[in-house]
């Protein structure tokens, strides 16, 4: 962890704006901890990621909860390209002050460099290769840059350092484990299957019973069942038997294949989500 840490802190010692990347299923849960004290004063803008797989309005209500906190923040879909002109537009906004102080002393403006930062499965390498595209070209190493550091062109305006910062994610709350679990951000074995597939029925139940009906051909009655019995009625339905280990993780491989609806895990603050309704 403090590697983790303090390779982040050098990357970040190189750029003017940190892209810190999270899963806009979990934005709270696929945050780390310490990323405020790691981030310090660099300007940021907090990107919600796969926006694709998650519930629209809430995706909205988390921007306004972070805006309402004094952070940028917007929702991107970086494996379908969705988001990256917004986003580009976020980062010359932020730094166009600084633009306009270096014009004022004749200095010309120059590429923004950016850097993205994030825990494990986020979609840091989809977000740049998306950035990059097929035509990245590498402008070499700066002074005072190791080795290893790298710079990506992206358009004519941006320079991307080729290796994100990696972060840990927080998973000593239950709760939050299997949340990361469910988004595949830790791996499974650190998981009970079967622990995921229950909180994952009693969530896709309350959000939109409905798809939960058609996939598994449930009845109204089934989805009345106390939940452990309604793993064992998909069980049967999927054909695996007594076999409840193996439903439970294909119930867990549908939600990522998004099969499941569009469900957000993390709930807004309250007094965060009344502003997205104004
Ligand atoms: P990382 O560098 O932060 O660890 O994440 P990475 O880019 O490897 O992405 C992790 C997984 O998330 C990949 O899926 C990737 O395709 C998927 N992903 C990234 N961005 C998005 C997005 O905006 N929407 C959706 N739906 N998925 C996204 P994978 O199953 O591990 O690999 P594969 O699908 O590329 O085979």
């Amino acid at each position: 962890m403090a590697k983790a840490k303090r390779e982040a802190k050098e990357k970040l010692n190189l750029v003017d704006i940190v892209i810190e990347l999270v899963d806009a299923r979990i934005p709270e849960s696929s945050r780390n901890p310490l990323i405020d004290e790691i981030v310090g004063n660099k300007p940021r803008i907090m990107v919600l990621n796969k926006a694709d797989l998650a519930d629209p309005a809430k995706t909205q209500a988390w921007i306004n909860y972070y805006q309402s906190q004094s952070i940028h923040a917007l929702a991107i879909d970086a494996q379908h390209g969705k988001g990256l002109k917004q986003l580009e537009k976020q980062c010359q906004l932020l730094m166009s002050d600084y633009f306009a102080k270096q014009a004022a002393k004749g200095v010309k403006p120059r590429a923004i460099r950016l850097m993205i930062l994030g825990i494990p499965n986020v979609g840091k390498s989809t977000l740049i290769n998306r950035f990059v595209g097929k035509n990245q070209a590498i402008t070499g190493n700066k002074p005072g840059v190791t080795k290893a550091q790298r710079w990506l062109k992206v358009g004519r305006n941006f320079e991307l350092l080729d290796t994100p910062g990696i972060l840990w994610p927080k998973f000593d709350d239950p709760l939050v484990g299997k949340k990361l679990a469910l988004t595949g951000a830790i791996k499974d074995q650190l998981v009970h299957m079967d622990d995921l597939a229950l909180y994952l029925l009693e969530l896709v139940l309350g959000n939109n019973p409905e798809v939960l009906k058609q996939r598994y051909r449930l009845t109204e009655q089934e989805c009345q069942l106390p939940l452990v019995e309604l793993l064992l009625v998909i069980t049967k339905r999927l054909g695996f038997k007594e076999d409840y280990d193996q439903a439970s993780t294909k119930l867990v491989i549908d939600y990522r294949q998004h099969q499941l609806g569009s469900l957000t895990l993390d709930q807004v603050p309250l007094e965060a989500s009344s502003v997205g309704e104004n």
